[in-house]
């Protein structure tokens, strides 16, 4: 179990010893909500994080430890965001969790809601967000009657990059400040690439949202995001903010060395 603490406001942050022991506790708690929103309504809304730190928890939750604890045929797979590249090319983040998860786990094809990257990237965007919008407009009432507003993912997965940046949203970018639409394409200078991402909008409406950050590589960065002044615009991991949602820091002993723990 790691260390945890919620020195930083209102966000929970969880320390573990390596890698191996996070993507453990990634999947335990990605079980748990998944468990607990298909018993309170039926199916669980996940939108999946890209990149490299995700993977193995993706695998983790393939093994059999963790397959049979979820009922794969009522989840339903999102992604917060996509390179502009198609489902089969090395760096889709799509194709990585098909590989470490999705190949491995009975879901249906019908819940797996790619982001078609090899289109236009404004038709990618314009397509995601009428997906998105048809599904949560049909989202079951809760056992209490409680209805869900907008788009409210059960879960988002967000990973942090080694400049703050979290989804596709890069320090600097107009996107960070979108708060209308569910789906943006923009151009990301400092990759010279085309991405899809969810907006802020739709990150903080999620019901919880866990970022997995992993590495000494990040520990400075993941001090100035959880210690530092607001500034979401260089920082764009501060603008995760889910309200009334709860808001889950997953990181190892290298990436929280700074916290004094480990
Ligand atoms: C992506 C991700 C991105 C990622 C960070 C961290 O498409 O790359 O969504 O936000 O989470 O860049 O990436 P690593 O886990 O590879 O360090």
């Amino acid at each position: 179990m790691g260390y945890s603490s919620n020195g930083f406001g209102a966000q929970g942050v969880e320390i573990y010893p390596d890698v191996a022991v996070l993507a453990q506790a990634a999947a335990r708690h990605f079980a748990d909500l998944a468990m607990a929103a298909i018993a309170a309504r039926g199916r669980f809304a996940v939108a999946l994080a890209g990149g490299a730190t995700p993977k193995p928890m993706y695998a983790t939750l393939a093994s059999d430890d963790f397959a049979k604890r979820v009922d794969w045929s009522r989840v339903h797979i999102f992604w917060g965001d996509e390179r502009c590249v198609a489902s089969d090319h090395p760096d889709s983040n799509y194709r990585m969790a098909r590989e470490a998860l999705l190949d491995h786990v009975p879901i249906p094809a019908a819940n797996v809601n790619r982001l078609r990257g090899e289109l236009e990237p404004a038709q990618t965007a314009i397509e995601y967000e009428q997906v998105l919008r048809a599904f949560f407009a049909q989202t079951p009432a809760g056992k209490e009657g409680e209805k869900m507003p907008g788009a409210r993912f059960d879960l988002i997965l967000l990973g942090m990059g080694g400049d703050g940046h979290t989804a596709s949203l890069f320090p600097g970018t107009a996107a960070i400040g979108e708060q209308e639409r569910w789906v943006v394409a923009h151009y990301v200078q400092k990759l010279g690439a085309w991405r899809v991402t969810l907006t802020p909008a739709v990150i903080n409406a999620a019901a919880d949202v866990i970022f997995i950050v992993s590495g000494a590589g990040k520990s400075e960065r993941l001090r100035q995001v959880l210690t530092g002044p607001r500034n979401p615009a260089a920082l764009p991991a501060q603008i995760v903010r889910p309200d009334p949602g709860h808001l889950l820091w997953l990181v190892d002993v290298a990436a929280g060395s700074w916290m004094g723990v480990g």
